[in-house]
C-alpha cells in the first residue's frame, strides 16, 4: 500500500517503475537517470522524468512511484537515458518493468545494454520496446482521497500511529497506517491522504484505531470523508468520539457507518457482549495480552485487544468468565470468533474453554456458544497461539478449511533466515490474517534453511480460489536476509494446489531491499478432494 500524504503532486494515475541495473563489472552509475514513457501509438508521452533517489549500483533494483495526469498504459515504448555527468557515468541497464495499477498492466522492457559513450555504439539514451510475452495482469487499483477532521477541542490531537480499514461489499482494504512518521493530527485541522484501492464494491463502514493507552495519547475524531478521485463518489463517516483509554468508554477503536449520496442503506451500530471462559485445569490461566475478532454475516470487528473487562480486574484466570463489550457496525449474525494471545509473560499458555457472544440487551439465553477446549500454548497441543472458533451446531459450509503451506528456501549462499516469517493469503471471497509462521508441521528445528522446505498449516474460513499472497519477514535475527525459492499451497477441501514462484531475496541489502513480496500463482493443479 502506497500512501500519498498531503496535496496532490500532479495527476491521479500512478506508475510503479522498477529499474534493474545489470550484474556486470562497472554496471553502476552516479549519473542522473531519466525516463520517458510513451502511450499507445506514441501520441502522448510523460515528458522527461528524472528518477531521483535511485542508487543504480551493480545488480541493484530501484523502484520509483510516479504520478501523472495522463493515462499512458499500456505503453508503446520507453526511452531511458542519463545526463552523462560525474566520474562513473557509464551504465549497464538490464531492464525496466512498469506497472500501472489503474489498468493492472505490468510491462517489461528489456535493455541488456550499455548507456556509455565509451562502449559499443556510444549511445547514452536508448529506446526500449516491450517483451510482450512477459506482460502480466495485476490487480486493478483506483485512486481515492481521504479527508480526516480532528475535532477542535483541547487535547483532541494525537501523534499516535492511526490506522484505518475500509469495508466494501466485495471485501475490505488492508490496514492502512495514515501517519507513518508519527505526524500530528492537530485539533481543528483537516488532513488529506491519497491511496489506491482495488474495486471493493460500495463501501459500508470504516474502522479507525491506534494502540496507545498512555494518558495524552488519545484522539478525538470528528469525521472522515472518502472520495473516488475519478468518479467523485463520496462517503461520509461521522465519529464525534474519543479514541482514548481514559475518556468515554475507554476504547481506542471506533467503527463508523457509511453515509452520503452513494450509500443506499445506512447500516446501524451494534454492541456485542462477549464472555471469555478460561478452563478449570492446572495452569489454564494466562497473563498474556488477548485479542479477539468477531466475524459476522456482514464483515468483522477487526482484532480488538481485550483489556476493558466489565466484571473482573484480574483477567483470564483459571476457571473465570470475563465479560467484554465490543462495539461495531452491525454484522447481523456472528458466525465465527478468532482469538489469540501474544505469548507474553511466564507460563503464558492458556486453556480456553469457550467464548459466548450475544447482542447487548438480549437475555443470556440468547448467547451463541463457541466452544474451544484447547490450549493456546506454544508447548502444548499443536503449539498454536490462535484459534478460530465456530458454534458447535454450525453449518458444514462454514467450517474451517486447512491451508497447507510449503515454503521453499532457495539454494544460494546465505539463503537461510532466522527472522520471523509471515504470510497472508488473498482469495476471491476473503483473505486470511497476516499469519506469523512459528510452529511448523515437519518440525525441522531450524526453520528456513538453505534448500529446504518448511511446512505450516493455517486453519481458517474458505477464502475461495486463491489469487495472490504476500510473504515477508520482520528483519529481526542475526541473519535476517532470506532467499525465497517458492511457495506452494495445498487446499484439500478445494481440491487445489497452487504454486507461487518467487526466486528472490527478501533482504535489505539485496536487489530492491524489500522484506516483503506479493506473489501470484504460476500454476493451479487439481488434486484429490478431501476433508483435511
Ligand atoms: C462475570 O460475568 C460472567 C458472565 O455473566 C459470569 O459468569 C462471571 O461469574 C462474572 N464474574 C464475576 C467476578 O462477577
Ligand atoms: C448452510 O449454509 C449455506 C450457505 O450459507 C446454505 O445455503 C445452506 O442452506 C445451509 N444449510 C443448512 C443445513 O443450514
Amino acid at each position: 500500500m502506497r500512501l500519498y500524504d498531503g496535496e496532490g503532486r500532479g495527476g491521479a494515475i500512478s506508475y510503479i517503475v522498477t529499474v534493474f541495473t545489470g550484474d556486470v563489472r562497472g554496471a553502476g552509475t552516479k549519473s542522473k537517470i531519466y525516463l520517458v514513457m510513451y502511450g499507445a501509438k506514441g501520441s502522448k508521452n510523460s515528458g522527461k522524468i528524472f528518477l531521483g533517489g535511485g542508487v543504480f549500483d551493480r545488480a541493484r533494483t530501484d523502484i520509483f512511484h510516479i504520478e501523472l495526469a495522463v493515462l499512458l498504459s499500456p505503453l508503446s515504448r520507453v526511452s531511458i537515458g542519463h545526463g552523462n555527468v560525474g566520474v562513473n557515468r557509464g551504465w549497464y541497464c538490464e531492464k525496466v518493468v512498469i506497472l500501472c495499477p489503474f489498468t493492472g498492466i505490468q510491462q517489461t522492457f528489456p535493455c541488456s545494454n550499455w548507456l556509455d559513450e565509451k562502449k559499443m555504439d556510444g549511445l547514452i539514451e536508448r529506446q526500449l520496446y516491450e517483451m510482450v510475452s512477459l506482460r502480466k495482469k495485476r490487480l486493478k487499483k483506483f485512486p481515492w482521497s481521504l479527508w480526516v477532521w480532528t475535532t477542535d477541542l483541547k487535547k483532541a490531537g494525537t501523534n499516535s500511529p492511526i490506522f484505518i480499514q475500509i469495508y466494501g461489499q466485495k471485501g475490505r482494504t488492508e490496514e492502512i497506517l495514515l501517519n507513518p512518521n508519527n505526524k500530528w493530527f492537530r485539533p481543528g485541522v483537516i488532513e488529506k491522504f491519497r491511496f489506491e484501492l482495488p474495486d471493493l464494491g460500495r463501501f459500508y463502514k470504516i474502522r479507525t484505531w491506534h494502540n496507545k493507552r498512555s494518558p495524552g495519547s488519545g484522539w478525538h475524531l470528528e469525521k472522515m470523508t472518502l472520495m473516488n478521485t475519478l468518479t467523485k463518489d463520496k462517503y461520509n463517516f461521522n465519529c464525534n468520539r474519543w479514541l482514548d483509554a481514559n475518556e468515554d468508554d475507554n476504547e481506542i477503536v471506533r467503527e463508523m457507518t457509511a453515509e452520503g449520496p452513494t450509500v443506499r442503506r445506512i447500516m446501524g451500530m451494534a454492541r456485542y457482549r462477549v464472555t471469555v471462559c478460561t478452563g478449570d485445569l492446572e495452569g489454564a490461566g494466562t497473563d498474556a495480552n488477548v485479542y479477539l475478532c468477531l466475524f459476522g454475516d456482514v464483515g468483522d470487528t477487526g482484532e480488538r485487544p481485550l483489556y476493558n473487562c466489565r466484571n473482573n480486574t484480574d483477567l483470564f484466570k483459571k476457571g473465570n468468565a470475563d465479560e467484554f463489550t465490543i462495539e461495531s457496525v452491525t454484522m447481523r449474525k456472528v458466525r465465527r470468533v478468532r482469538i489469540r494471545h501474544d505469548g507474553k509473560g511466564v507460563g503464558s499458555g492458556w486453556f480456553l474453554e469457550r467464548v459466548l457472544v450475544r447482542e447487548e440487551g438480549q437475555p443470556e439465553s440468547d448467547n451463541v456458544e463457541f466452544p474451544c477446549l484447547r490450549w493456546l500454548d506454544k508447548d502444548k497441543d499443536d503449539g498454536q497461539l490462535v484459534r478460530e472458533l465456530l458454534p458447535s451446531d454450525s453449518n458444514a459450509t462454514l467450517k474451517n478449511f486447512r491451508y497447507h503451506i510449503s515454503l521453499k528456501t532457495g539454494d544460494v549462499s546465505g539463503a537461510s533466515t532466522d527472522s520471523r516469517v509471515y504470510i497472508k493469503l488473498y482469495g476471491e471471497k476473503s483473505d486470511t490474517i497476516k499469519q506469523v509462521l512459528l510452529v511448523s508441521d515437519n518440525n525441522l528445528q531450524d526453520y528456513f534453511e538453505r534448500h529446504r522446505v518448511d511446512e505450516f498449516t493455517l486453519e481458517t474460513l474458505n477464502i475461495g480460489t486463491i489469487n495472490r499472497l504476500v510473504v515477508g519477514h520482520d528483519g529481526t535475527g542475526m541473519h535476517a536476509g532470506w532467499f525465497l525459492g517458492s511457495v506452494q499451497i495445498r487446499v484439500p477441501r478445494q481440491g487445489k494446489q497452487y504454486t507461487f514462484p518467487a526466486n528472490r531475496w527478501l533482504d535489505k541489502n539485496q536487489a530492491d531491499g524489500r522484506l516483503e513480496v506479493e506473489l501470484y500463482p504460476s500454476e493451479v493443479l487439481e488434486i484429490q478432494k478431501s476433508e483435511l
